[in-house]
């Protein structure tokens, strides 16, 4: 089987990242848009519960519960063929001890047929995401911003810029590639810690916000595709604007209604 063909394992992120060949990230969380992502070649697919905001509408990650979360991963489970799919655990799911974190990830790969999961959070997680590993289920650690923590930080701004939070981000990583995670999300810090972190680790960081030097990146498909111009900060490079192409669409569907141009003798039987 050519190499392009080749289903993506934790295993070949490994390798990727030895190689020094950059990793792909992109979230979706439903079928369609899976199945394009999935066919373009992404590397990874995350069902990231960011799917509060852009899906149902939430001003936080907070609100988003386990049984939605399982819905969109079993959506996207549906039309994914080669991509490694990485679905998170919401906020509530494995914060208060690591019985209950297993047993929530274990209802995740059980119910949505999922790769492996995301959690967010360092030395504080790190019993559970033990527990986890050694139950056989692969995690993905998701340091710096952590906005399933939004209520303790009070903004979204760049995390880790002064020396005690950076060095705490530091031993956290190193925490977390001990515990056995295959690699870590590095949200929003600034580009010299995530390279030093980076360099640091065998495992592969995939940033957002956090420079090039993070051996992949991830972007939240709506930004990447630009579906939501309101949301436009500066880490975010859009490829489409989709927002402008739909809205142009369904306004000469709803003249073609208005004006009887559709549908036509054509498009009847
Ligand atoms: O939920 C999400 O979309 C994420 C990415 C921003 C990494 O966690």
């Amino acid at each position: 089987m050519s190499e392009e063909l080749k289903k993506i394992t934790t295993n070949t992120l490994l390798n990727l990242k030895r190689k020094g060949e950059k990793i792909s990230m992109i979230t979706a969380y439903d079928f369609s848009f899976a199945k394009i992502f999935d066919k373009a070649g992404i590397d990874i697919i995350l069902v990231g519960d960011s799917a509060s905001n852009v899906m149902a509408g939430n001003e936080t990650t907070v609100t988003i519960t386990l049984d939605q979360m399982i819905y969109h991963a079993q959506c996207v489970r549906k039309a994914v063929s080669r991509s490694l799919m990485v679905v998170d655990l919401p906020f509530g799911s494995y914060q208060s001890n690591s019985d209950i974190a297993l047993a929530s990830a274990i209802r995740m790969m059980k119910e949505s047929g999922a790769h492996a999961v995301k959690m967010e959070g360092g030395a504080e997680i790190a019993d559970s995401i033990k527990k986890i590993i050694d139950a056989g289920i692969p995690v993905m650690g998701h340091l710096g911003l952590t906005p399933q923590s939004i209520y303790k930080f009070g903004t979204y701004a760049v995390r880790a810029k002064e020396a005690a939070e950076a060095e705490k981000l530091q031993s956290d990583a190193l925490l977390l590639e001990k515990a056995g995670c295959f690699a870590i999300v590095l949200e929003k810090i600034p580009a010299q810690l995530a390279n030093t972190v980076s360099k640091s680790l065998e495992i592969p960081t995939i940033g957002i916000g956090a420079g090039k030097d993070c051996d992949g990146q991830v972007l939240v498909m709506h930004d990447l595709l630009g579906i939501n111009q309101e949301f436009r900060p500066r880490f975010i490079r859009q490829y489409l604007n989709l927002e402008s192409s739909i809205q142009q669409a369904v306004q000469s569907y709803i003249g073609d209604v208005k004006s009887l141009d559709f549908p036509n003798e054509s498009e009847s039987y």
